[in-house]
């Protein structure tokens, strides 16, 4: 890669449900990190995102280990949104593990097991083997099928050519079965690993170009490859600390990486696996690839818990830490102590601290229109600034919450835009928080629980500037 360019997205199929973030498909940021106004899904936040931007540049040069970040500011001012978006920018290699603080407190594991099998989520391992591959093109492929089905198992021929030659192959069952999965025929360029039998398909021959039309703009045409058929190629494989662990760990293997029932892992094995990776490093085998472990709600963790990441943020395969809390000064979990944002002293002093601010008027517009366009919602003008205005006096989400639900609204009246009525009609259908609390005020001798004059804990915690 010549250039960095940060807000390189991954495709997003439209298959995907649209859920809270799926409208961010990056952070936005030029190739000299600066943020542009509207881009990839983002709106505003310029310095929390340029901020992030510089992180970024840091995890892709992958050469500091355990350094920490913490996304503080009010609730729905875009941290899990900027967290979505360095994920999104990071390359498909480079691993990133998301967590919400609170999903580390089960029966079934301690604490500090999940959060070090967090960590080992976030640090990936590159590890090059040469393999032994047959390359070449399909000239015929011929399969004999016993007249009885069963009597004997099938049996077949492939032929494979090169520029320069062509050999013809045995076939067993297996190879048979992999072939026809592959749907492999002839014209096709393909690579069979030979240790394994794996069968990949890299394209059709130029050859065979005259197929284009039959075949559609999706088939890659490529080069019949010249040279021997029986080649060494390097293979790189991708896979994280954690996968190494469970596959190793168990006994059905790689299994468990599917329930996610990985139970706890002991710590021979991780030492032992520790002890191989860095024997592989020194062989030029394997690289480590530090990714990011991003903890949302972080004031959710224990007293515990942040002690262990001091400690875990000094290992030099640490990856980089990213995490975010809505708190202001409140007491640390499993203590009686005050601290800002929840979370110790020590642990802060590592920090760097990233703010993000309130959107501007103008700002909610624009991700309320392309929340409109996520969610193939066609709006007037003036609903829209409803909308922002509702969004102003009560919060993002809200308003980002009403338009589906106006949408579904206005279909109901055979309407296909939504306009002013509908909603109006969401909004007096759906109460947002000052309402609701208004609400209750009014008449909470009716409910039960009710405790006149105090605010809950958590509401007066959420940090409100
Ligand atoms: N800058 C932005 N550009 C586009 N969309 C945004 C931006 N900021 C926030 N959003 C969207 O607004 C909604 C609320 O933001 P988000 O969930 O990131 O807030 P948060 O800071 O994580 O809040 P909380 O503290 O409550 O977790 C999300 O749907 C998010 O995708
Ligand atoms: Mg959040």
């Amino acid at each position: 890669m010549a250039e960095l360019k940060l807000s390189e997205s991954r495709d997003l199929t439209r298959i995907e449900r649209v859920g809270a973030h799926s409208h961010i498909r990056g952070l936005g940021l030029d190739s000299s990190l600066e943020p542009r106004a509207v881009s990839d899904g983002m709106v505003g936040q310029t310095a929390a995102r340029k901020a992030a931007g510089v992180i970024l540049q840091m995890i892709k040069d992958g050469k500091i280990a355990g350094r920490a970040v913490l996304l503080a500011g009010q609730p729905g001012t875009g941290k899990t949104a900027i967290a979505m978006g360095m994920a999104k920018s990071l390359g498909l290699e480079t691993p990133f593990a998301m967590i919400a603080a609170s999903e580390i407190f089960s029966l079934e594991m301690s604490k500090t097991e999940a959060l070090t099998q967090a960590f080992r989520k976030a640090i990936g391992v590159r590890i090059k083997e040469e393999a032994e591959v047959i390359e070449g093109e399909v000239v015929e492929v011929q399969i004999d099928r016993p007249a009885v089905s069963g009597a004997a198992a099938k049996t077949g021929k492939l032929t494979l050519k090169t520029t320069e030659m062509e050999t013809v192959y045995d076939l067993g069952a297996k190879m048979i079965e992999a072939l026809g999965k592959e749907k492999v025929s002839s014209g096709d360029v393909i690579a069979i690993d030979k240790a394994s039998g794996k069968i990949t398909k890299l394209g059709r021959s130029f050859s065979r170009s005259r197929d284009f039309d039959a075949m559609g703009p999706q088939v890659k045409f490529v080069q019949c490859p010249d040279g021997e058929l029986q080649k060494r190629k390097e293979v790189v494989h991708c896979v994280t600390l954690h996968e190494i662990d469970v596959i190793n760990s168990r006994t059905q293997g790689f299994l468990a990486l599917f329930t996610g029932d990985t139970g706890e892992i002991r710590a021979e094995v991780r030492e032992q696996i520790d002890t191989k990776v860095a024997e592989w490093r020194e062989e030029g085998k394997a690289e480590i690839v530090p990714g990011v472990l991003f903890i949302d709600e972080v004031h959710m963790l224990d007293i515990e818990c942040f002690s262990f990441l001091n400690r875990a943020l000094e290992n030099d395969m640490a990856p980089i830490l990213v995490v975010a809390t809505n708190r202001g000064i409140t007491t640390i979990r499993g203590t009686n102590y005050k601290s800002p944002h929840g979370i110790p002293i020590d642990l802060l002093d590592r920090l760097l601290i990233i703010s993000t601010q309130p959107y501007t008027e103008d700002e909610i517009r624009k991700i309320l229109d392309i929340r409109c366009q996520e969610e193939d919602v066609d709006m007037s003008e003036g609903a829209k600034c409803l909308l922002t205005k509702i969004g102003v006096e009560t919060s993002l989400r809200y308003a980002i919450h009403l338009i589906t639900a106006a949408a579904l609204a206005c279909q109901k009246q055979k309407g296909k835009t939504v306009e002013l009525d509908d909603i109006n009609r969401v909004y007096n259908l759906f109460l947002d928080v000052k309402r609701s609390t208004q609400y209750l005020m009014e008449y909470q001798s009716q409910y039960m629980f009710n405790e006149t004059g105090e605010a809950d804990e958590d509401e007066a915690n959420a940090m409100v500037s």
